[in-house]
């Protein structure tokens, strides 16, 4: 009697707490409410306070990780969501939410106002960095902590795996492992058996010069491997602007086929003050609506300044007037669009870009590898060589640069080039696992003298072991401790509930890929240094 009291209240608590909304659903270049095959526009805000444009943005690991996730205070966003309601709000854009705290409440209020999320996975300490691009197993345990946190909430529609990481011709080897996180985290979501409809896209920065390469580029190809939407940061209309002037129409024409939806994830020019938003009747209206899904504007709270609709004294928000032009235009964002069961989508993906030394520096293919966390434990078991525990990752980079120094190969299972298209097998791990596989290879190139696993104390040798068979299957695969394989099997235990030996490392202060790039310059100076020095044993 009692527990079917117990479970008969806590069936109507849930029932009560379970909002429902319709999810979303992708077909062609366009999203539909998946109850009635309605077209589904995008009235979005951006939502992230104290966010100073850091973390989602391609800085790599800033060494700090303070934001204030948006959605785990469910006052703060009781206190939000009228305002938004009142500017028609129907989907928030966050930049980084923290995957421990409990989102429930907010998440909920959000539904029952009929709004929904399209949040960023990085964080400031964790994303793909614009200038030493990787895509590592830290970062694959970040994304995929995001997705198994958010994945339960049917008013996600998708997440963005980076915000402007590629902003410049020589940042476009970034694109392969934007791409690449695209792809592993679609197939993450497919293995774990979650809501099929969670879309995963990129949100561009507005630069004349790369945006077709890396339109093409990450729709391009097989569609397992490509991004489900295009996001496009977008600041062209400023005042008094036009369709025709502002470089909307341009915009428009460009993305006319596209095979997959487009909005502006962000929008709202403020070198034009205050903000008219008079651009909103026609991103809704006939000369843009059937391209674009909407925008996201940049953004509710207030930012540098300039950006906010609201503005907060410390104790009480204030709307500004940006807030009160919105709401008015707002209101003639009332696009029917087409229903889905009246749409056959004709636009294909687009072709690949082909490698160009001043445009295009991502091969389309082979792609990053799937970093795989458990690979690189049974890596480091399996080495006879490896980082001693005292070392101080701050000193890693100078140890890359020596010991990557010391010969031509020594490196090749932990380095990799997205311009040729080749990743050692071992590339993905964290900067420890990969100082040790670099170790064992320069100890095992001099037939284990005992003084080539050293370092001045920085290496030691231990009993190496072959490990499970699954252990030894995977090694094998990646070519043995060289790295020269590649592993392509589904990582099996690098969601967030699992360990890995090489989580603790990449915590410290580097990232794999910041320390390559120390260790790549450092190397041509020591590998300068090391040819002078045998010149010289051979004089
Ligand atoms: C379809 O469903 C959505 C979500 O419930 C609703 O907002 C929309 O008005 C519906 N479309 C029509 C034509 O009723
Ligand atoms: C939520 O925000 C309110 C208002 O700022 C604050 O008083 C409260 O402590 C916060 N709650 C949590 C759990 O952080
Ligand atoms: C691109 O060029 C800028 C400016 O010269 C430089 O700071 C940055 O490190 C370069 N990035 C890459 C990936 O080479
Ligand atoms: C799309 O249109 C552009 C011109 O705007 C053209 O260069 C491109 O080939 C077209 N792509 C497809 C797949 O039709
Ligand atoms: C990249 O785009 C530019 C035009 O924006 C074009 O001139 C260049 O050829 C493209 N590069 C490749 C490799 O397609
Ligand atoms: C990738 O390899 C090419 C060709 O060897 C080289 O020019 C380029 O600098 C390399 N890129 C990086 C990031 O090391």
């Amino acid at each position: 009697m009692r527990s079917a009291a117990i479970a008969g209240l806590a069936l109507l608590s849930s029932l009560a707490t379970a909002a429902s909304v319709p999810p979303i659903v992708t077909k062609g270049s366009k999203f539909f409410y998946s109850n009635n095959g309605t077209q589904f526009y995008i009235r979005g805000i951006a939502y992230q306070e104290n966010y100073d444009g850091g973390g989602a943005s391609g800085t790599g690991d800033t060494g700090s990780d303070a934001y204030t996730d948006p959605l785990a205070n469910g006052t703060i966003c009781a206190r939000d969501i009228p305002n938004l309601v009142k500017l028609r709000t129907n989907v928030i854009r966050t930049y980084a939410v923290d995957p421990t705290l409990d989102h429930d409440d907010c998440m909920n209020q959000l539904a029952d106002a009929g709004i929904y999320v399209i949040s960023d996975l990085a964080s400031p300490r964790t994303s793909i960095d614009s200038n030493a691009p990787s895509w590592t197993v830290d970062q694959y345990e970040r994304y995929t902590s995001v997705i198994d946190t958010f994945q339960k909430y049917d008013n996600v529609i998708g997440f963005f795996a980076g915000n402007e990481v590629i902003n410049t011709p020589n940042q476009t080897a970034a694109a392969a492992f934007v791409k690449a996180a695209a792809r592993d985290m679609k197939s993450y979501i497919k293995s774990k058996g979650y809501r099929d409809s969670i879309a995963i896209g990129y949100a561009t920065t507005d630069q004349a010069d790369i945006r077709e390469n890396t339109s093409d580029y990450l729709n391009c190809g097989d569609q397992s491997d490509a991004i489900d939407f295009f996001g496009y940061n977008i600041y062209e209309f400023c005042g008094h602007a036009t369709f025709q002037s502002s470089g909307y129409e341009a915009r428009t024409e460009e993305y006319s086929n596209y095979s997959i939806p487009v909005f502006f994830s962000e929008y709202g020019c403020v070198t034009v003050q205050p903000r008219e938003f008079l651009d909103v009747p026609i991103l809704f209206g006939p000369q843009m609506d059937d391209v674009w899904s909407g925008g996201i504007v940049y953004m509710y709270f207030e930012y540098g300044g300039k950006y906010g609709l609201v503005s907060s004294d410390g104790s009480t928000l204030s709307t500004k007037s940006d807030f009160s032009y919105l709401s008015k235009e707002i209101q003639s964002a009332t696009p029917t669009g087409v229903q889905s069961a009246s749409y056959t989508p004709t636009n294909s993906p687009r072709s690949c870009p082909s490698v160009d030394s001043e445009t295009w520096l991502a091969k389309a293919s082979p792609m990053p590898p799937t970093p795989n966390a458990e690979l690189c434990s049974c890596m480091v078991s399996s080495l006879s060589c490896v980082v001693s525990d005292d070392v101080d990752p701050q000193d890693y980079g100078q140890l890359f640069g020596e010991v990557c120094g010391y010969g031509k190969h020594i490196c090749d299972g932990i380095s990799h080039n997205a311009t040729t298209g080749s990743f050692g097998a071992y590339s993905f791990c964290s900067a420890k696992d990969q100082l040790s596989q670099a170790f064992n290879a320069y100890y095992e190139s001099q037939d284990k003298d005992s003084t080539a696993c050293d370092f001045k104390g920085s290496a030691k040798t231990q009993k190496a072991s072959s490990g499970s068979s699954q252990c030894k299957a995977l090694i094998s695969q990646a070519g043995g401790a060289a790295g020269t394989g590649s592993v392509t099997s589904q990582p099996t235990g690098t969601n967030a509930a699992s360990t890995s030996t090489s989580k603790g490392a990449a915590a410290g202060a580097n990232t794999p890929s910041a320390v390559m790039v120390n260790g790549w310059f450092t190397l041509s100076t020591l590998m300068a240094v090391a040819v002078t020095g045998s010149l010289m044993l051979f004089l």
